[in-house]
């Protein structure tokens, strides 16, 4: 049976680790060339951006090849969709001809009309609420540099509003590590996000804290996060966002602040003065090269997932 993963909301824990080892396992098969080209064998594979993609478009597309499917790369406005044909009844066509879609989207609501009119599995990859395929290969980056979850304190320095905050308080919470979102009053979690983790972190153990204060936030931590302040979709809030964040960057003082072996982590792009500073992402703590070229396993384990899980 297949299932759709819009959201972190929609899995278990165990669900979610088993993602993440499943990830893990990709990483070996493909980097030792091994054939796992029977896991789509001749599935048909959608991908649907209402937004731009460098690294979550590609990894799907390759990862979903070298899986064994055919790939369709599609923008709304190769379809009717920005003509105006109702995302219902686009849905119910691409239901008819794929197996799976995989959709970037302004908004979640959008991931849960395919779902609802295609009644194939639809993948979020990436939503103004969540990036759920990003936490996959960014746990597997994770659980690579410091071989554990639970115990680990992640800072998450910036947007308090974002997809990113949102799916990594999920993630911290599910795999038992302690996050600390920092980021300005006016941009604190969403409560249905915030709420729901806190939940899940009463059951695993973890912590999760609010803090205003970038340094405050940033001591003992083990990994150090951070992502764009005006995020796809927001442009129009581009200058009041600048002046908004200032200071909320992951910087030399701040990675100080941090464990001596903290890893700094970004989802990319990057937008280098801003959130992060040329010197640190550059840096000897960086590890956000080879957490972007994870996110293929990522979407291998998430392609996986999807197609095989039972509703
Ligand atoms: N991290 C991420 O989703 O990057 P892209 O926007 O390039 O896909
Ligand atoms: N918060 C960013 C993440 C990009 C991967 C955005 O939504 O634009």
């Amino acid at each position: 049976m297949a299932r759709s993963f819009l959201s972190l909301m929609d899995v278990s824990n165990e669900e979610f680790m088993n993602m993440v080892a499943r990830a893990g396992y990709f990483k070996t098969m493909i980097g030792q060339k091994k054939a796992v080209d029977q896991i789509m064998g001749n599935k048909y594979a959608g991908l649907l951006f209402e937004k731009p993609s460098t690294r979550t478009r590609t990894s799907f597309e390759v990862a979903a090849e070298r899986m064994g499917a055919h790939v369709l790369y599609m923008t709304p406005d190769q379809l009717h969709l920005s003509g105006g044909e109702p995302v219902k009844d686009v849905a119910r066509m691409l239901g008819g001809w794929l197996d799976i879609i995989i959709a970037r989207v302004f908004q979640q609501s959008t991931l849960d009309e395919f779902k609802k009119y295609s009644k194939i599995p639809v993948i979020n990859a990436l939503s103004n609420s969540e990036h759920p395929t990003q936490m996959v290969s960014d746990f597997l980056t994770i659980n690579e540099k410091k071989k554990r979850f639970k115990g680990l304190k992640l800072t998450f320095v910036g947007d308090g509003t974002n997809n990113m905050a949102n799916s990594l308080m999920l993630a911290c919470a599910m795999t038992g590590m302690d996050i600390t979102i920092a980021t300005p009053e006016n941009y604190m979690p969403d409560k249905i996000y915030l709420q729901r983790a806190e939940k899940i972190a009463s059951e695993t153990g973890s912590e999760i804290n609010i803090n205003n204060n970038v340094m405050d936030a940033a001591r003992n931590s083990d990994i150090l996060y951070t992502d764009v302040w005006t995020s796809m979709g927001e442009e129009s809030e581009r200058n009041k966002r600048i002046h908004d964040f200032q200071g909320y960057q992951i910087n030399s003082s701040v990675l100080d602040a941090a464990r001596p072996d903290a890893i700094v982590m970004h989802c990319l792009p990057a937008e280098r003065g801003n959130e992060i500073t040329d010197d640190v992402i550059e840096g000897a703590h960086s590890v956000v090269w080879e957490q972007g070229v994870n996110k293929i396993y990522g979407a291998a384990a998430s392609l996986e997932f999807a197609l095989k899980s039972d509703e």
